[in-house]
Order: C-alpha cells, then structure tokens, then sequence
C-alpha cells in the first residue's frame, strides 16, 4: 500500500469558512503579527493575545470540515496517510484524518507559559502552576514538531500539498524532504511558491473543496493496489 504524505495550510480550511492568512482578505490583513502571535505581544499584551486565539477557537469550533478534508481522510481507504498540517484547527480530526501532525500548534490545547512540553487541553488547569498559555508557535519560537515532520516527509511515496502560500519556514522546506522523484501535487486556487520543489510537480488550480476530490480519483486511478 503506497504512503501518502499530506501538508496542508489554511487554505484547505478557508471552503469551511475559516480565514487564511495572506489572502486579500486573510487574518493578517486585519491583525498585525507583532500583536497577536509572538511572545512579546504575550509578554506585554496577553488579554489581546487570548482574545485573538479566543475568536479564532469559536470560529473553529462553529465550523465543519469540507469535501477538501473529507478527500483526504477517505484516501485512508485506499493508502497509508499521514497528515502534516500548518494549521491550528481540529477539521482534518474531525474529517476522519487518523494521522495529524500539527506543526503550528493547536486551538484546541492550551500550555504552560514556562514548559513548552507541558500541554493540557483547554479547560485544564495549568500543571505546574504557570500560567496557561495558547498551544500555537509564534512567531520566533521553535518548533518543535519540525524534525518529526520532516521524518515523515522523507517516507512518502507520494506527497499532496494543500492550501498553504510555502511561505513560513521550517514548514515550507518540507516538500524539499521528500526522496528524489517522488511526485508531489499541489492544490490551491493562487500562487503558491513551489520554487523550492524540485521533485515531479503537477499543479492543480483548484479550491481544495473541488480539487482535493478530484485529485483523490487521480491517485486511486494511478497509485492504488
Ligand atoms: N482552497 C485551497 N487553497 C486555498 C483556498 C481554497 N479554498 N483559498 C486560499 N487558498 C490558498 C492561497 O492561494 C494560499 O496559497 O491557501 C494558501 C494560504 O496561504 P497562507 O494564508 O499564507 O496560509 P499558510 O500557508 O497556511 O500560512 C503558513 O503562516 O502565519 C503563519 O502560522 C501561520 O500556519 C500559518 C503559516
């Protein structure tokens, strides 16, 4: 059974309403980063910080997966998937995605202000006494699933890249960790920059709602068995 390897952005979540990021319309049209996503703005500005992260959480939460998530949690069906995802958002779980590594962190955790490895879910109280804090990497801070994603990258007999600009680093250099000649498709209706991608690419310009399915008959014809 072939193993593919899925990287999404916030694009794959904007068909279930959810904003991008550097979209005309994106959240950082709207909110400068130095204020809501580096631990400066934390430091100094923690209720609009947890505001922010507050919204963004409610938004997750009154949202649905689309037919972009419900693509890729069926390819389980046919392949070994796993999910490397930019985003913060629970809808590739809550999709079906059995295997989802979240880069960036997640909304639906909160974690200690002192100890990035003490995590709680969201109505836990801080375990070591600190202040709880959002589970989501700021901007300047490590992060710490990179190594383990680029791990994963590196099996893929196939790599599908949704939804995301390739433009944060370390996340974007992971299509450059899959093996030589291995093909990765890409769906997203814009430009992303797979200047980097030096592999077999094939780019479908496509909303993930309607491309993701589409591309998921593709693999099943070409790929599946
Ligand atoms: N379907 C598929 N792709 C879409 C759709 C859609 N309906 N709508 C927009 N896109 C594409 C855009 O063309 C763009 O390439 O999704 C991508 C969104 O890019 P960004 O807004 O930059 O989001 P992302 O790549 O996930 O950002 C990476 O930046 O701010 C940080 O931590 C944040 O994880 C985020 C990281």
């Amino acid at each position: 059974m072939k193993k593919i390897v899925v990287f999404t952005g916030a694009g794959v979540s904007a068909d279930s309403g959810l904003a991008t990021f550097r979209d005309s319309d994106g959240l950082w049209a709207s909110y400068r980063i130095e204020d809501v996503c580096t631990p400066e703005a934390l430091a100094h500005n923690r209720a609009t910080v947890i505001g922010f992260y507050n919204m963004r959480r409610r938004e997750m939460l009154a949202a649905q997966p689309n037919a972009g998530h419900e693509a890729i949690a069926g390819l389980e069906r046919d392949f070994e998937v796993e999910v490397l995802t930019q985003n913060v958002d629970d809808l590739h779980e809550r999709a079906g995605s059995s295997k989802v590594t979240h880069l960036h962190g997640e909304l639906t955790c909160l974690r200690s202000s002192r100890n990035p490895d003490l995590v709680a879910p969201l109505d836990a109280p801080a375990p070591d006494g600190a202040l709880l804090r959002p589970h989501i990497v700021f901007f300047g801070e490590a992060v710490p699933m990179f190594e383990r994603a680029a791990q994963i990258a590196r099996t893929a007999d196939i790599m599908v890249v949704v939804g995301t600009s390739l433009a944060v680093y370390p996340a974007a250099s992971l299509v450059r960790y899959v093996r030589p000649g291995i093909p990765i498709y890409v769906v997203d209706p814009g430009n992303p920059d797979t200047a980097g991608i030096r592999n077999p690419l094939t780019l479908i310009r496509k909303r993930a709602a309607e491309g993701m399915p589409e591309l998921a008959a593709l693999l099943r014809e070409r790929y599946k068995g």
